[in-house]
């Protein structure tokens, strides 16, 4: 029997890999562009951290976690990260940057880890970037992150949705989960199982529940129950949003099914994907450092959900185009000497050059030469190299000639003609 992946897990090969790696890419320039650093955490954390964080009452803690007894004598709980933001806020606290600097701006990325039920865009191992800022209590750095996105968005060429939404804080969050609590027990009888089940511990996911949509579009909103300063930080971050011309609307029944947030939340989504419509997901979390142990100081971030916008990227058919611009084709053995010195300095002016076996015939390199899709062939046998020149086939116009290679200035001007062709002025 041979092994296969486990269940939710992928192997990215070839476009799929590719559209990974341009939404990763493109991510880490816009976010570099403002002024956002590196940031890299460990995959493995005590439980706990999820437990404080991301919650017990997170479908994430209660049912997803990948979670092991180590072998110390301690036999400490860990954890296969589900999500970014604890071990970036543990991470701020354990380099004491909470009481020494505590303004910072981080990202990071990397695979995380949830036994969700898989479906297309709903994976067990995905990828998120993420973005986290710290020290920041105003409105306008919510606003940033998302007029960020919204950069990215632009960027990768795609139409996303922009859903925002306030939670309100510890002074006006009692007064509306009380009135949730009271709506969700006078409809107790209607209520689905899961619902039934939280409601006395976690109201808010009755708004979110994808099965009590009715019950939920009667019951009260976060919105209804803003004190003056959440509502004009919500105030605000509309404001902001509408100057950048950042398209939005306002969902209020968007929760987020993570406990640590509060005021501004707000989900990014694509038409393009499935029923696992979020791509990128965030919000504040004022309180989250201080749960941790850490200083009483804001955060606010967000993450994207790199399989799901590569999945947006894809079907709009815009993936990187990988083929070698260059096959060289050497013949002999000082075919090869002579092909490494020209595809050495071909890769040193950005050029992608695959250098074929020197073992085998003319007539199966040409035919590698095609598979790999390469736009020139360059062949090099004994008799080009004793006359000092290369053969060189443009395999998209199906036209051959001969090139000086001499001298360096021989190759350069050979790669001069290939990079006119390859991106014409
Ligand atoms: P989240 O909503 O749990 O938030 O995840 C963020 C994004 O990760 C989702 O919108 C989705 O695109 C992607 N994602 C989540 N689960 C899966 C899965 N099973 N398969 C594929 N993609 C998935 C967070 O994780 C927060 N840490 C975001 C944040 C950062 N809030 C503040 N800072």
């Amino acid at each position: 029997m041979h092994l296969t992946r486990l269940r939710g897990f992928q192997d990215l090969l070839g476009a799929d890999a590719r559209a990974v790696r341009l939404v990763e890419d493109t991510a880490r320039a816009v976010v570099e562009r403002y002024a956002v650093h590196e940031l890299r955490i460990p995959l493995l954390e005590r439980i706990e951290l999820y437990q404080r964080s991301t919650g017990e009452t997170s479908d994430v803690v209660e049912k997803q976690m990948y979670a092991f007894t180590d072998r110390d004598e301690a036999e400490t709980m860990l954890a296969l990260r589900p999500e970014g933001t604890p071990g970036v806020v543990r991470a701020y606290i354990e380099a004491g940057l909470d009481r020494s600097d505590p303004e910072q701006r981080f990202y990071y990325g990397g695979p995380m880890f949830r036994r969700e039920r898989p479906q297309k865009g709903r994976f067990r191992q995905f990828h998120q970037f993420g973005v986290e800022i710290f020290g920041r209590a105003d409105a306008a750095c919510d606003a940033e992150l998302i007029v960020m996105i919204d950069e990215l968005r632009r960027e990768l060429n795609l139409e996303l949705e922009t859903q925002i939404n306030s939670l309100g804080c510890a002074e006006c969050r009692p007064a509306f989960r009380a009135a949730l609590l009271d709506y969700g027990r006078a409809h107790l009888a209607e209520l689905c199982e899961d619902c039934h089940q939280r409601l006395e511990r976690n109201p808010l996911r009755l708004l979110d529940c994808k099965i009590d949509v009715k019950l939920a579009a009667g019951a009260p909103t976060s919105l209804d129950y803003l004190c003056e300063n959440c509502r004009r930080h919500f105030a605000t971050v509309e404001r902001l949003l509408t100057a950048a011309g950042v398209a939005y609307v306002v969902n209020p029944r968007l929760v987020r099914g993570l406990d640590y947030y509060m005021r501004t939340t707000f989900e990014i989504v694509s038409g393009a994907v499935g029923s696992q419509s979020a791509v990128v997901a965030g919000g504040r979390y004022d309180g989250l450092v201080e749960s941790l142990g850490g200083a009483a100081i804001a955060g606010t971030g967000f993450a994207i959900g790199i399989e799901r916008l590569a999945l947006a990227v894809a079907a709009k058919g815009a993936v990187l185009d990988a083929a070698p611009h260059v096959a060289m084709v050497p013949l002999g053995d000082s075919g090869a000497t002579a092909a490494l010195g020209i595809a050495q300095r071909m890769r040193a002016r950005q050029l992608r050059v695959e250098l074929l076996s020197p073992d085998r015939g003319l007539k199966a390199l040409m035919r590698r030469a095609g598979k790999i899709g390469a736009r020139f062939a360059i062949i090099i046998g004994e008799n080009e190299v004793a006359l000092g020149k290369a053969q060189v086939r443009d395999l998209a116009a199906s036209v051959q000639r001969e090139a000086a290679t001499t001298t360096a200035a021989d190759i350069d001007r050979l790669i001069d003609e290939i990079r006119t062709v390859l991106a014409p002025t």
